[in-house]
């Protein structure tokens, strides 16, 4: 029986607290996973940026990868490593490159998700380039920007078709609104969609492989409060609805870690941004949330590291539309995608392996959130975010959430282990 070691790699740009806790957490988890004959051994690596040959081997199996969507060395070397090593990278970085948040509203609407009505707008202003003016000239039609505004309905939100972080989004009450938005728009292409105004709930899903957890999210709150510590705030039902939304959009896009959003209104979960394939994963925005985070992203990594999972590199749609193109309701549509999304991420060899080889992650995890060296984590990272006179105070904020969920946590596995094997 051999000792092998799997290397998992970070790549990392700003982020400081998560890659700390998933490091500390991995040490102190100190496996030997018997595996097919071998004796598994795990080191984690954060990934360097430097010139590289395109026929020199890769060192790991699997790469979490956050920079992707805007760092576009490190994409290309993530690129070759998969097509040439066989690297298992979280997202694929093809399918960030070409989906952004349009063809995720475009891929909803075709399996049935109630994604609300959008327009896409061709831009306001343009770089001029050879062609452009006899093509403008031959082939865009003018148009009334006030019609589309009606078309749509008001109130409206008015947002690039590839955005993220809140960029260039603004809520549009009427035509007087849309038309000031539209010139304020210069080079992007927008999206026009109908508000879901008003919603009773908004909801993050965050999915991590077959994980999901859902938060309750307060758009409205200062960025340190939105995501809410609560609880019951959807029954099972929705729960399973949101969890299979999320699902669905992560296996069709070959997505291993997105968070999805969605607002809920007459009991119908409306999705909205389901595309942020580079989720926050800050302790300064999940706090409470924060542990679960790190744990499932340590749990799938090492899933993906100990089995060598194969990254599936082409997204096949096929079967997705086939069950969209039947005359099923779409509650049963939804579990038949979710089922494709849970034999694509090999849910049931998860939890198996989870059970088998990573039984004390959850008390390792606990043990580790009540460290210093978490502590120093969560305060590194609110250093680099907050002025110097709100550091003491931010830290204690953060590092008090955390505890509460180990309070929480606690209650959840003693319940787990009291509870009856079936
Ligand atoms: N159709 C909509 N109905 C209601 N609120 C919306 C809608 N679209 C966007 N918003 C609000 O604007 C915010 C940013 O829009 P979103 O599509 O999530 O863009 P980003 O990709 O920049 O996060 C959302 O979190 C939500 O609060
Ligand atoms: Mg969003």
């Amino acid at each position: 029986m051999a000792e092998v070691t799997r290397r998992i790699g970070l790549s990392l740009g700003a982020d400081l607290c998560w890659p700390i806790c998933f490091e500390e957490i991995l040490k102190r988890l100190n496996l030997a996973i018997p595996f097919a004959g071998d004796t598994l051994r795990f080191e984690v690596e954060r990934v360097t940026i430097e010139p590289f040959d395109l026929r020199q081997p890769v060192r790991y199996d699997v790469v979490l990868d956050r920079l992707t969507h805007w760092y576009h060395t490190s994409r290309e070397w993530i690129k070759k490593a998969v097509v040439m090593d066989d690297l298992y990278v979280l997202n694929n970085p093809w399918s960030i490159q070409a989906n952004e948040k349009h063809t995720s509203y475009a891929a909803m609407m075709r399996l049935g998700l109630p994604v609300p009505d959008t327009w896409l707008l061709p831009p306001k202003e343009y770089e001029p380039t050879a062609d452009l003016q006899v093509t403008l000239d031959r082939y865009a039609k003018l148009f009334d920007l006030a019609d589309v505004g009606a078309a749509v309905g008001y109130p409206q939100f008015i947002k690039p078709f590839d955005g993220g972080a809140w960029v260039g989004v603004s809520k549009i009450s009427n035509q007087k609104e849309l038309l000031e938005a539209y010139d304020g728009s210069g080079k992007r292409i927008m999206h026009l969609q109908k508000a879901v105004d008003p919603f009773d709930l908004f909801v993050r899903a965050v999915g991590v492989g077959p994980q999901v957890h859902l938060m309750k999210y307060d758009p409205a709150a200062p960025l340190h409060d939105r995501y809410k510590v609560a609880f019951d705030f959807v029954d099972a039902e929705e729960w399973q609805t949101m969890a299979n939304m999320c699902l669905t959009i992560n296996a069709f896009f070959g997505w291993d870690f997105n968070s999805c959003e969605a607002l809920r209104q007459n009991g119908v979960f409306f999705p909205i941004d389901f595309a942020n394939a580079c989720p926050d994963s800050q302790v300064t925005s999940l706090h409470y949330h924060f542990p679960w985070l790190v744990k499932a992203k340590l749990k799938w990594a090492l899933f993906v590291a100990a089995t060598k999972r194969k990254m599936r590199k082409n997204l096949d749609w096929e079967p997705f539309c086939e069950i969209a193109a039947t005359d099923a309701p779409f509650a049963e549509k939804l579990s038949r995608y979710a089922r494709i999304a849970h034999q694509r991420f090999e849910s049931d060899r998860f939890v198996e392996f989870c059970a088998t080889h990573l039984a004390h992650i959850d008390e390792v995890t606990w043990e580790f959130f009540g460290t210093s060296a978490a502590k120093e984590a969560v305060r590194r990272k609110v250093e680099a975010l907050f002025p110097a006179h709100e550091v003491e105070q931010f830290t204690e904020h953060f590092w008090g959430l955390i505890q509460f969920w180990r309070r929480t946590e606690a209650e959840y596995l003693k319940a787990s282990r009291e509870r009856p094997r079936e």
